[in-house]
């Protein structure tokens, strides 16, 4: 089974409840939402405040991808106003154990980020303490960037390691996701497929939603 998650970063932000409520009726089940801090990616987008009016919209489960600097003091922060899922960057935690336990601790589901140029093997330590582990497909920073199709190897990797180990991880992967690659992303063994501008940038996100959702979906179903 595959989930498709819609990411708002590329989303109206002046019209953001109604185009979460879109997607919601469409059958989407968890959100994405981007956090840049302008250091460890060169963007800026959302903050606690965004998170606290989210939560009171909508019951889909919010999906946060911390791409800061300092997740330790930033996690708990954003747990405690409604982030159900975050994940943190490799690259970015020096005590990457401690962080995920923290998480998991202040009561969200805990992931690991891996830029493209971060092999899977680093993860080999932390893949029995996390909830999921988000594959970047595109640099970090950016909306609408084209997809890296060496990604999914990666995702092939830790699929091969999650059945080995016998592990219960779930793969996600984020950026540059379109009807064109989505049957391939499936089939390397994707849980979740974060997608923003082929959701929103679409004249009908909810219909492009459910394209994409029935592509993974047949992408599973039918041999090749
Ligand atoms: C990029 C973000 C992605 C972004 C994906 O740094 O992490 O979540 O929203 O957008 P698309 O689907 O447009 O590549
Ligand atoms: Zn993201």
């Amino acid at each position: 089974m595959v989930q498709i998650v819609p990411s708002i970063l590329a989303a109206d932000f002046a019209r953001l409840g109604e185009q979460i409520a879109c997607v919601e009726r469409a059958g989407a089940q968890m959100i994405h939402v981007d956090i840049m801090d302008g250091h460890f990616v060169p963007n800026l987008t959302m903050g606690p405040p965004v998170t606290e009016s989210l939560r009171k919209v909508t019951k889909l489960k919010l999906d946060h991808h911390l791409m800061i600097d300092d997740p330790d003091t930033y996690a708990p922060v954003f747990i405690k106003v409604g982030a159900d899922l975050v994940s943190v960057h490799y690259e970015a935690c020096r005590n990457l154990d401690r962080t995920l336990h923290m998480i998991r601790d202040e009561g969200a589901k805990a992931g690991v980020v891996i830029n493209p140029h971060t092999p899977v093997a680093v993860l080999s330590e932390v893949l029995g303490i996390v909830d999921y582990v988000l594959v970047m497909s595109v640099n970090p920073g950016f909306g609408g960037q084209e997809f890296i199709p060496r990604s999914l190897h990666k995702v092939r990797q830790l699929e091969q390691e999650r059945s080995q180990r016998d592990l219960q991880f779930a793969i996600e992967i984020d950026g540059g996701i379109t009807t064109d690659n989505i049957a391939e992303a499936a089939r390397a063994g994707v849980n979740w497929v974060v997608v923003g501008s082929s959701i929103f940038h679409r004249p009908d996100p909810a219909e492009a939603f459910r394209d994409l959702q029935r592509r993974a979906e047949e992408a599973l179903t039918v041999k090749v």
